[in-house]
């Protein structure tokens, strides 16, 4: 599968000048970015509407659970913003997925609806605490299930679980993996990792990467490098 921009940049700088000026350095590659709950807090819809201003793809990770009713009207929000993707958690359940889906019908074009599955922060204790009897792997995949009845397009997952959603899902429903770095990269806190080649083979569509490109000396030559990656994984 091939898309224009595979990269989706994270934004998590602690204000929107920092977050436009590593923009701007990036702005000549095709990549999308990153609003979480970190900039939007501080900066709210205003850093959102600058980005899609300036013609960028923007995923806006808020991570929606609420009722059905809230979150379909977050959704429609967020739809009005102009944002290219938004999340919500399928935990949530079903008629809430439903509801958040059926709110995104008729805008043009329609932003994209991802589930998140299983925090990759969560272990197999830490479900069985909140009362879920399930590796947190069997988890992703009833939830993944779940989400792809109730119409989403695709899920947020770790790269070592991508081969399996898409077996379950079938290959045009949509991976979205954080934990992405390059072989010789430091890990940071991530735990689950995967190259960006190795991400692209099992079959990833959209590859969140933070801090590689945004506190590498050179942010845009730290993207072109692995937008080359990615290009010759693709073959
Ligand atoms: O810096 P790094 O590449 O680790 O950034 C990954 C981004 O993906 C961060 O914005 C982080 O919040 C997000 N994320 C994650 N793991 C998840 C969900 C989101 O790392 N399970």
């Amino acid at each position: 599968m091939k898309r224009t921009h595979r990269i989706i940049v994270a934004l998590d700088h602690p204000t929107g000048e920092e977050a436009l000026a590593l923009v701007s350095r990036l702005e000549p590659h095709a990549c999308a970015f990153k609003v979480g709950k970190e900039l939007f807090t501080r900066e709210g819809p205003p850093i959102v509407r600058a980005l899609v201003a300036r013609g960028q793809p923007v995923f806006l990770d808020l991570k929606y659970h609420d009722i059905p009713n809230t979150v379909a009207a977050a959704c429609q929000a967020a739809a009005a913003l102009g944002v290219w993707m938004i999340n919500v958690h399928v935990s949530g359940g079903p008629e809430m997925l439903r509801a958040a889906r059926a709110s995104l019908e008729g805008w043009q074009p329609r932003p994209l609806l991802i589930g998140v599955t299983v925090l990759t922060s969560l272990s197999g204790a830490d479900l069985a605490a909140v009362g879920i009897p399930d590796s947190p792997a069997g988890q992703v995949l009833r939830l993944t299930r779940l989400a792809h009845q109730c119409g989403l397009d695709g899920v947020v997952c770790s790269p070592q679980e991508i081969a399996a959603v898409k077996q379950a899902c079938g290959a045009d429903w949509l991976t979205v993996t954080p934990g992405i770095r390059s072989a010789e990269a430091s890990l940071d806190d991530q735990q689950r990792v995967a190259t960006p080649a190795a991400a692209v083979h099992a079959g990833g569509d959209y590859l969140v990467i933070g801090r590689p490109i945004t506190r590498a000396s050179d942010p845009a030559r730290a993207l072109a490098a692995i937008t080359a990656e990615i290009a010759s994984a693709e073959g």
